[in-house]
């Protein structure tokens, strides 16, 4: 009886109620197809500056890498952020210069426990976070530092590479780093 009620009702209401309780259902956010988004914009804000930066490395050495980088990875995260509703960007405990890198209370706790995380045995490549803050969905993938990054984010730099990050980036931050350290992260954000 109840049943045959409902259907009734949902006949008699028809589209409208099917709009209603989609609208409900659409507020519940699919926390896995986020993350899934997430990570594709992730794959692509890397998989388009590192084939740039080691072009730009092999063709015109390290300072036109590092004018490259500075130029590129900005644009690719602005690029990124306007084809999309997601906010990205790339932020570190030890930014290079860019006021974008330095992270926000969540990134900064978020930066910290991957690096405790890095420190007790797990690899950089599956070390991310996410989570729903203020209803926001946010999302952090680490860069583990890789042999490509010690040219500029190294302890034993070329004195090349020195002089042209003291001219582009005078309160340069984000060297000194070891074989897989955590880098930074990718920082994404999409309002719910
Ligand atoms: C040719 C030099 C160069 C190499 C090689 C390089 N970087 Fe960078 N990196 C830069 C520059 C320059 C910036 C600042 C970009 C900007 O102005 O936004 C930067 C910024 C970053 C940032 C953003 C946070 C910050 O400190 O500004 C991260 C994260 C990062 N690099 C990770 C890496 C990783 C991981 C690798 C290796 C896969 C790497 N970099 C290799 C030059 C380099």
């Amino acid at each position: 009886m109840l049943t045959f009620l409902k259907k009734g009702l949902l006949v008699a209401l028809g589209p409208s109620l099917l709009i209603s309780s989609y609208s409900v259902l659409a507020h519940e956010p699919d926390l896995n197809a986020l993350k899934a988004e997430a990570i594709t914009i992730v794959k692509q804000f890397g998989g388009t500056l590192k084939p740039q930066l080691k072009k730009a490395l092999k063709e015109g050495g390290v300072k036109h890498a590092i004018e490259v980088c500075s130029v590129l990875a900005p644009n690719i995260a602005k690029e990124l952020s306007l084809a999309s509703q997601w906010q990205v960007k790339r932020v570190s405990l030890k930014a290079r210069n860019n006021p974008n890198a330095i992270p926000d209370a969540w990134e900064k706790s978020t930066l910290e426990s991957f690096d405790q995380r890095q420190e007790t045995g797990e690899k950089p490549q599956t070390i991310a976070k996410a989570e729903i803050v203020n209803h926001e969905y946010r999302f952090m993938k680490a860069q583990g530092v890789e042999p490509l990054c010690l040219t500029c984010h190294g302890s034993s730099l070329s004195e090349e590479a020195k002089a042209a990050l003291t001219q582009y980036y005078p309160e340069d931050k984000a060297t000194g780093y070891a074989l897989g350290e955590i880098r930074g992260a990718f920082s994404l954000t999409k309002q719910l």
